[in-house]
């Protein structure tokens, strides 16, 4: 049965442009597509025989935010103190992660994780499991139960690490095409498979190259860190002394790849940032967790102006919140200048869902489109006033500076409800 969905939408068309519909009606089809989306008052009596009609009231509908890049294994150590990046990652991150090794640890923390996305509004992400073949097949199935839209992978890591998280480079790359193999386009095509070297540090020559070719082979996405902290750059300078800079790292080994997802991107040359954006790569800008670890600020204007496609992330646990509400307003926050309202919303919507290669799926209430959306009571904010009575600029301000978890009333992934507990 079709469904029309009542309330003020408010979706992200492009970097600079925002539209509101309002009062706006979603239709969405049995198989949870958007169908057409429109002012009311556009549509017609006969428009909605044999319908259904959930009314929001004067709620605003917003596509579900994309989180593009996040650490599951790390969910209870968020907060931990530590100044900088590598010693986190030896003094904290290594043991937290090593106890995935337990299925019920892992699964655990999968559904938690992703119960803690969704009442968070987040419908689609790219995470990292831990190293555990069998903690990453977990956290398939509990994102699939959670209905959540998941780009996954197991981290890969053949040194530089306590023994606990090492594998040989082949067992590390055959278990992955065993995942690529059972996961790629599982849950009707919400789930699929990254090749997840974790960063140059921990790899080596071969474990790095393999993951390219893999990724290759497979046609797989890559997700990996770049460039996040000044010591790990001082790092991958003595570990790759042949390599003329960290980008030059993951070109050599293959890894940089259409759609690769890299967090952070912060210490990057200009030439650098030509090359990702020749290499239609994608930055993913993680504004908490570069405040928690002192990383640097990460250049959001020149990387735009070079043509990079940018996500927004959570970096969960480096960073300290779900919420992109909060990733939001720090990437406001973390730059010189402000930066526009609609650019943010665009970031953690549309954005996000073209760094993960599903810019045609999500990430706005466009026809054809999956109906992917949260619905948040903004009334208090609003001042008495109707949400068109708004500078849409305003308004868009006032929701990523204050539009927090608390505010979200439902949230829908594919048409069906899922901030209620378990997906069917
Ligand atoms: N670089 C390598 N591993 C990690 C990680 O787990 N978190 C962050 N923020 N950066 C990393
Ligand atoms: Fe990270």
């Amino acid at each position: 049965m079709t469904t029309f969905y009542r309330g003020a939408v408010l979706h992200s068309l492009a970097p600079d442009h925002v539209e509101l519909l309002s009062p706006g009606l979603v239709e969405v089809d049995a198989a949870g597509e958007i169908q057409r989306v429109a002012v009311e008052s556009d549509y017609r009596p006969s428009d909605f025989k044999g319908s259904r009609r959930v009314d929001f009231g004067d709620r605003l509908l917003l596509p579900g935010l994309v989180d593009a890049h996040l650490h599951i294994p790390q969910i209870d150590i968020i907060g931990v103190e530590s100044e900088h990046l590598i010693d986190w990652l030896r003094d904290h991150i290594f043991a937290e992660e090593a106890a995935n090794e337990d299925p019920a640890v892992a699964r655990d923390r999968a559904s938690r994780c992703f119960q803690q996305l969704i009442q968070s509004g987040t419908t689609a992400c790219a995470a990292y499991s831990s190293v555990h073949t069998e903690a990453t097949d977990i956290a398939f199935e509990e994102a699939s139960r959670a209905g959540v839209r998941a780009i996954i992978g197991k981290v890969l890591m053949d040194r530089e690490a306590p023994d606990a998280l090492l594998e040989s480079a082949t067992t590390a790359l055959e278990d992955t095409h065993r995942l690529i193999q059972k996961w790629s386009g599982a849950a009707d095509g919400r789930l699929d498979v990254a090749v997840t070297p974790r960063f140059g540090i921990s790899c080596s020559d071969e474990l790095l190259s393999g993951a390219g070719k893999l990724a290759q082979q497979t046609g797989a996405r890559v997700q990996t860190h770049l460039s996040e902290n000044k010591g790990e750059i001082e790092a991958i300078r003595q570990l790759f002394p042949a390599a003329r800079d960290y980008t030059a790292v993951y070109e050599n080994a293959g890894v940089l790849r259409p759609g690769c997802l890299l967090a952070h991107c912060i210490h990057l040359s200009d030439d650098e940032i030509q090359r990702l954006a020749q290499s239609k790569a994608a930055a993913v800008y993680c504004p908490d967790s570069n405040f928690f670890l002192h990383s640097g600020r990460f250049p959001l204007d020149d990387t735009l102006a070079a043509g990079v496609t940018v996500a927004l992330g959570s970096d969960v646990g480096a960073g300290t919140s779900f919420s992109l509400f909060e990733a939001m307003k720090m990437g406001n926050y973390m730059q010189t200048t402000q930066v526009d309202p609609e650019l943010l919303f665009y970031l953690a919507t549309l954005g996000g869902a073209n760094a993960l290669g599903w810019g045609d799926r999500i990430g706005n209430f466009a026809a054809g489109k999956a109906a992917d959306f949260l619905v948040l009571d903004s009334r208090d904010l609003l001042r008495g006033s109707t949400v068109h009575e708004w500078d849409l600029r305003e308004l868009l301000s006032i929701l990523i500076h204050r539009g927090h978890r608390a505010r979200i009333e439902a949230v829908y992934i594919q048409g069906q409800r899922v901030d209620r507990g378990r997906h069917r």
